[in-house]
């Protein structure tokens, strides 16, 4: 088991498509806490640790209903608090034992739900998730990475791996223009702005888009990733994904992407847009696995890098010591893109 920084824990994570969860609970780990969640009710849910105190059945192989968690084996039931609150088989009028099992705060946000792993912690999820309007969510998917979190967040916000494992998809390594990658720190983690990239010259771009103004990664702790497109019509394109690591080799991936101000119905993106990008996480999946097996070959080691590798480092200090850049950071980098 890992040992995570501990103010990881009290940061929100997205562990569910909200439509997805119902009575019966699923079992879930987010920094290798394992959790049953439930829903109570249209808008209430609980999580509980997914472990039953009597003799540690796991919880999440039980039922919820009104308004408790029954755990599987004897049936033992607990509230959304966590206090146990009924035994089958006692008498009436004998007294509960005062037994607790943890549980977390949970709440839905952008069509996802989101869990705190710790009691105390941030009252919400981060401002790029509150952001977002949800008519304009066009698409919901959920799928796992199986690297470590760093590694997964590094592969979506970094564009230079694209011209090689996305090659003629996203960009072609012939097709390079000079670029500028502005980095700047804020309150919940950093943006990068790219500079004189009017066109990609890939696929992608060519079927789906037109003429870009605007091209921002944003990273929001602990583990939203945006990339954000803007168009000379004024309108914009965001892929989020929300990266939660289970343990230090497999990421849960939970991806929205949003359409403002331009003619998308879910089912074009569907049909025309989505097999691509399916596509596009194909590759990095096949990357990744490649570069985890390697890791687990030859050890952890310290790594190589260039000026080109601009979020890479503030990343692993987020993820490493829970530390932020200074939301005054600012540096620009020359790059070929
Ligand atoms: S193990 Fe859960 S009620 Fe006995
Ligand atoms: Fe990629």
């Amino acid at each position: 088991m890992t040992t995570w920084h501990p103010s990881l824990y009290t940061h929100w994570y997205a562990v569910a498509q909200a439509s997805c969860v119902n009575a019966q609970p699923v079992a879930l780990t987010v920094l290798d806490t394992h959790i049953a969640l439930a829903r109570l009710g249209p808008d209430r849910w609980m999580a509980l640790e997914d472990r039953c105190p009597h003799r540690h059945a796991p919880l999440s192989a039980g039922c919820s209903t009104e308004g408790r968690l029954a755990c599987p084996y004897h049936g033992w039931a607990f509230g959304p608090d966590g206090r146990l609150e009924h035994v089958p088989g006692l008498p009436p009028g004998a007294t509960l034992p005062e037994v607790r099992v943890r549980a977390f705060p949970v709440q839905e946000r952008d069509g996802f739900l989101w869990l705190r792993p710790s009691a105390e912690g941030l009252e919400a999820p981060s401002e790029l998730v509150r952001g977002l309007e949800a008519t304009t969510r066009r698409f919901q998917w959920q799928t796992v990475w199986h690297a470590h979190v760093i590694d997964a967040m590094e592969n979506f916000l970094d564009p230079m791996h694209t011209h090689f494992v996305h090659a003629g998809l996203v960009r072609r390594d012939a097709g390079r223009v000079r670029a500028r990658a502005s980095f700047q720190g804020t309150d919940e983690g950093f943006t990068v702005d790219y500079e004189g990239l009017p066109a990609q010259s890939g696929l992608l771009y060519r079927l789906f888009e037109s003429r870009r103004v605007r091209e921002r990664a944003r990273f929001a702790a602990p583990g939203s990733a945006q990339l954000e497109y803007g168009y000379a019509n004024g309108s914009r394109i965001l892929i989020d994904l929300h990266f939660t690591p289970r343990d230090a080799t497999s990421t849960q991936v939970f991806v929205a992407l949003h359409v403002e101000g331009r003619w998308a119905p879910a089912w074009a993106v569907r049909l025309f847009a989505w097999p691509f990008l399916k596509r596009v996480n194909d590759q990095d999946v096949h990357m990744l696995k490649l570069q985890a097996n390697n890791l687990a070959r030859f050890g952890p080691r310290g790594a190589a890098s260039t000026s080109l590798d601009v979020v890479r480092a503030p990343l692993e200090r987020f993820w490493r010591e829970g530390q932020l850049p200074e939301p005054t950071a600012t540096r620009t980098v020359e790059m070929m893109i």
